[in-house]
């Protein structure tokens, strides 16, 4: 699959070390930093665990790394858990009951959890006990246990599968958006400063200018740079050198790699533009839907590129005339 925005096992050790341990040091997201600020200081005067909270939006925004930091800032441990790693309603029921006071629960990709886990969930998250079930009919007998307070963090990407009761359950919904490109280039300037390597500020900008919004990309791209300019034998990061490695990885300038490319071509050769439903898109490039609406889509439409349509998705004139290929009847008019 494309490795676009998925992190990799470089950029997941790469990450423990660019990660910012502070909100003071996380870059952007000036509203959600405010709202956790309150928030945070208010946990912390009451000496009691902050409120549950959500962070949803696309990949590589910094939700995971808001959640350590929430934990950092509240003074207390994190547990990282996955909605996928949780298959039954007795797995979470261990990790609740072994939590310690006031400390921070993390679980990412928080839509896959099952009805029947958050079922356990619930009672956990409102009224400090789990009831766990034994045996069935007549015979069943109800065992309640009860859970230190703790704040639930969820993660997702995809807000719009949680189910609505689980949605209430959080006192915060904390939604991440895209990054501006000056927030990228000081994301890219920190990281090199981490990373020991000298950047000019026109490299940064470009960079940051090709990371599409994502602070993950801009990251591996200031790493992928840094390699090319380190084995040329240079020592800073220059404007030139910069170029010349987004080149060879083929990143256009609109921050689209080569199976972004392939997506509009194929839309457009193969059914002139759309529209085109998101099982056929996902067929042609060989990725699954769930990476197709996660990852290429919110970006493709975020540029203008894409269009939504209840008949399916279409390529915007814009995606059009990016790939060389504008509609001549249209093209100008839009
Ligand atoms: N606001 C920020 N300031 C500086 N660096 C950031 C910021 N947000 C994210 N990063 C960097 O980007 C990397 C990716 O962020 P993170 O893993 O938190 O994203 P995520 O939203 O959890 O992604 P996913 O949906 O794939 O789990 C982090 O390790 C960190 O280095
Ligand atoms: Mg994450």
């Amino acid at each position: 699959m494309s490795d676009t925005l998925q992190p990799t096992p470089a950029d997941l050790s790469a990450e423990l070390t660019l990660r910012p341990a502070s909100l003071g040091e996380y870059i952007g997201q000036t509203e959600a930093k405010r709202s956790l600020t309150t928030l945070l200081q208010a946990a912390r005067q009451r000496g009691e665990a902050a409120d549950h909270l959500l962070f949803h939006g696309p990949p590589g925004l910094g939700k995971t790394t808001l959640a350590s930091i929430v934990a950092r800032e509240l003074d207390v441990p994190i547990r990282f858990t996955s909605g996928t790693a949780i298959d039954h309603g007795g797995d979470l029921a261990a990790i609740l009951t072994n939590l310690q006071p006031r400390q921070v629960l993390f679980i990412d990709e928080i839509h896959r959890l099952s009805r029947a886990v958050e079922e356990v969930l619930y009672p956990a998250m409102e009224d400090g006990h789990i009831d766990i079930v034994y045996g069935k009919g007549p015979s069943a007998t109800l065992l309640r246990l009860d859970v230190q307070p703790f704040t639930l963090i969820g993660a997702t990407t995809r807000v719009g599968m949680l189910s609505a009761p689980l949605r209430d359950r959080f006192g915060a919904v904390q939604r991440l958006d895209y990054y501006e490109d000056a927030e990228l280039a000081a994301i890219v300037r920190r990281s090199a400063g981490i990373l020991n390597v000298p950047i000019n500020e026109e490299a940064a900008a470009l960079i940051a200018a090709r990371s599409r919004g994502t602070p993950r990309v801009a990251n591996r791209l200031l790493r992928r740079v840094r390699d090319e300019v380190q084995v040329a034998g240079e020592t800073t990061i220059s404007y030139e050198s910069a170029q010349a490695a987004l080149a060879g990885m083929q990143i256009d300038d609109a921050g689209l790699d080569a199976t972004d490319r392939k997506l509009l071509q194929v839309m457009v050769e193969k059914f002139d533009g759309g529209p085109v439903g998101v099982a056929a898109m996902a067929a042609l490039l060989g990725e699954s839907t769930d990476t197709l609406e996660d990852v290429f889509e919110p970006y493709l439409m975020r540029i203008g590129f894409l269009d939504r349509t209840p008949q399916g998705r279409v390529v915007t004139e814009r995606g059009r005339a990016h790939i060389g290929r504008p509609n001549a009847t249209l093209w100008g008019t839009r």
